[in-house]
């Protein structure tokens, strides 16, 4: 049985999100979409909030599970019995950061593999903080979120909005 993460902050989740946990469930056996603490980020939704929407989003998806964990990705990893860690990679400019995080977890565990699987074109502009603020300036957020959780998303950019 081979288990693949797909590790990430997903504040919130996106279409881009969506795209390559579909692409990763095709290549494991089982995938832990895991929501994951990024110290430099300022999330704007809880980790339980991030969890459902993922959890809605994947619904459609058998051998997909969600989690949460605020540690090392390699620790969680390791618990979880995974050989791989999947992530998305839409254009040169995420590759230096993705490229330093995949070269510092496979010092900290040199037997799990960092995979990069390319973003759909049409995704490949696509990130959570774009959301938020196409959302929070009152702008049409649904070409960019899974429908069943369209809602909830925009709900809750604009509760924040006011405060
Ligand atoms: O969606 P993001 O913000 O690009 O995801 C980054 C994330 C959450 C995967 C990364 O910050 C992470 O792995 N955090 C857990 C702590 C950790 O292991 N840090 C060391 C990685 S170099």
């Amino acid at each position: 049985m081979r288990t693949a993460i797909c590790p990430g902050s997903f504040d919130p989740v996106t279409l881009g999100h969506i795209d390559i946990i579909k692409r990763a469930s095709k290549l494991f056996d089982r995938v832990i979409v895991a929501v994951l603490v990024n110290v430099e980020k300022q999330p704007w939704f809880t980790i339980d909030e991030r969890m459902d929407l993922l959890r809605k989003a994947t619904k459609g998806i058998d051998n997909i599970e969600i989690a949460g964990f605020d540690g090392l990705l390699v620790e969680f990893a390791a618990q979880n019995n995974a050989s791989a860690i999947v992530k998305g990679l839409r254009a040169v400019s995420d590759f230096e950061y993705e490229f330093q995080m995949a070269l510092t977890n496979r010092k900290l565990a040199p037997d799990v593999e960092t995979m990069f699987l390319t973003t759909s074109t049409e995704h490949m502009y696509l990130s959570s903080s774009i959301v938020k603020q196409v959302g929070l300036w009152g702008g049409d957020i649904s070409p960019f979120v899974p429908d069943c959780v369209h809602d909830e998303i925009l709900m809750r950019i604009r509760q924040r909005s006011r405060h």
